[in-house]
């Protein structure tokens, strides 16, 4: 697999074209993934959306719904053969950054209880647990709590 350097990389505004790559990463790591709708209503509401592309190619995405000076994260994910290479944490840190910079004051999202890889990404970055969701997931027949996020910035 290719090298992936911070040189590589870059994060731009997602657009319509991309909502076909985008999808198909969705696929790969959601058992309840967002179809494409819904990735182009993310868009046309005016969601902060966001790509990490590794030479050209997606590798990740990132959606943020801001309402005055909070920032609920309601997505991101990293293609499966990228992760655990440290690009989750460089595409968050630069779009907690970015928001810093544009007035943000407070980042929340919800994680499922039983992802661990991603409950330990926001911790590093600073993330802390303020709440549970009861039943806020669809797993198989029943439903899975969700953990609530927040980092104050
Ligand atoms: C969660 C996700 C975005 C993290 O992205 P990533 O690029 O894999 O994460 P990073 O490589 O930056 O790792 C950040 C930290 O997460 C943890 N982590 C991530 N993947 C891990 C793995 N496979 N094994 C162990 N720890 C892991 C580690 O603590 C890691 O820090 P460390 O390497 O210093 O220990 C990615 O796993 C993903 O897309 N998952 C599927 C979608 C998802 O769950 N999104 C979040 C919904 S709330």
């Amino acid at each position: 697999m290719m090298e992936l350097t911070q040189a590589t990389l870059t994060i731009r505004t997602m657009v319509a074209s991309d909502i076909h790559q985008v999808s198909q990463i969705e696929a790969e790591n959601y058992i309840d993934p967002w179809n494409a709708k819904i990735f182009a209503d993310c868009l046309q509401v005016g969601y902060q959306c966001v790509v990490l592309l590794c030479e050209e190619v997606i590798i990740g995405y990132c959606i943020v719904m801001h309402v005055l000076e909070e920032a609920h994260l309601l997505n991101i994910a990293i293609s499966q053969q990228s992760q655990n290479q440290g690009l989750g944490f460089y595409f968050l840190q630069h779009l907690i950054h970015d928001m810093q910079q544009d007035g943000s004051k407070l980042i929340y999202l919800e994680v499922r209880q039983s992802n661990i890889y991603a409950q330990k990404l926001y911790e590093k970055l600073g993330f802390n647990i303020v709440g549970k969701r009861k039943g806020y997931y669809p797993l198989g027949n029943g439903r899975e709590d969700a953990i609530l996020y927040t980092k104050y910035l």
